[in-house]
């Protein structure tokens, strides 16, 4: 069965760019949070996102406002049960995201699919503490979701070939490309990308480079578009040390251990872009390095 309604709780970043491109994929759009100011921030961040795209003339203005008038933000979590696909995009904290597959749950219709929008988290072992495992799967977009061409699609043991079909399906219809990864911790792509930006971390710590020289070397000797520690800061530190903690726990080998100034980084809440301030603060004109 195609997907028509599609449920997304987490209105924070991720969930937000999501939201967007459900909505201007021709599918009607539910997004959830219990902070109704993350709500609206969300929402007009979508007006604001959609609106540029109408000024660039890359969408027509018609097109904006029918995909605006398909989403609907909603604080109510059982709102969202009848959706044909729910997308799990809060916190990447596994006791937050098992809380609120729990709470769905007496409210999900029977043919409902469950994704997961986790960087890093055990599919195989969120699946089994719903009541559908079979119908439950690893669906990971990249940030700014608008713009990024990947998402990953992640198959716990359970996730049946027709969940996963009708997954790879949805990705393409949003004009997106997939690549399978495995269930194992941060699958694919973080797995090689946060332990680089880790790793820019010590050398940021054993005063190799500092912050600004750290990310040019990156930017201009290996063509990233961003170097590391702007990357961590746009990711957002808290994330990055959670998935370096999900590698270091789930591989159980050193290579993988959090450095430690990223772990004080967090310590002081700054968390990057979105905290104002991280190996960059951003509370000014331009982002001033810390380092
Ligand atoms: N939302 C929507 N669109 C955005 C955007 C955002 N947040 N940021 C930039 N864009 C759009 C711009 O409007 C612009 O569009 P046009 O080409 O149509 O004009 C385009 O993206 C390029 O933007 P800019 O010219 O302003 O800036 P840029 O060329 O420096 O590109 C970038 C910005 C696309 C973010 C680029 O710096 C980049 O690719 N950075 C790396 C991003 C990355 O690695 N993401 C993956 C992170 S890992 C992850 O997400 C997984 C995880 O679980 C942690």
């Amino acid at each position: 069965m195609k997907p028509e309604t599609v449920g997304i709780i987490g209105a924070g970043q991720m969930g937000a760019g999501i939201a967007q491109v459900f909505a201007t994929s021709g599918y009607r759009v539910r997004l959830n949070d219990i902070s109704e100011e993350a709500l609206q921030a969300a929402h007009s961040k979508i007006e604001t996102g959609t609106a540029r795209l109408v000024q660039k003339g890359k969408m027509e203005d018609e097109f904006r406002r029918t995909a605006l008038s398909r989403l609907s933000i909603m604080a109510d979590l059982s709102e969202l049960g009848q959706c044909d696909l729910i997308i799990e995009a809060a916190t990447e904290n596994e006791d937050t995201k098992r809380r609120i597959f729990k709470a769905l749950e007496p409210s999900l219709a029977d043919h409902s699919i469950l994704a997961s929008n986790t960087s890093s988290i055990s599919i195989t072992r969120m699946a089994s503490q719903t009541d559908r495992p079979d119908r439950f799967m690893g669906l990971h977009f990249m940030n700014p979701v608008p713009v990024m061409q990947l998402v990953e699609l992640i198959r716990g043991i359970a996730t049946s070939s027709e969940t996963f079909e009708t997954m790879k399906a949805v990705v393409d219809s949003l004009g997106k490309t997939s690549a399978n990864a495995e269930d194992y911790p941060a699958f694919i792509v973080n797995r090689v990308l946060i332990p680089m930006i880790n790793e820019a971390c010590y050398a940021l710590y054993e005063g190799v480079g500092n912050v600004v020289s750290i990310d040019a070397a990156l930017k201009l000797g290996a063509n990233h578009p961003m170097g590391p520690l702007e990357l961590g800061d746009f990711i957002g530190l808290d994330t990055c040390l959670s998935i370096m903690n999900v590698m270091y726990s789930g591989l159980a080998d050193s290579k993988y251990r959090p450095c430690p100034l990223l772990v004080k980084y967090v310590e002081a809440g700054w968390h990057g872009r979105k905290a104002g301030r991280g190996f960059y603060d951003y509370r000014g004109e331009a982002p001033v390095p810390t380092r």
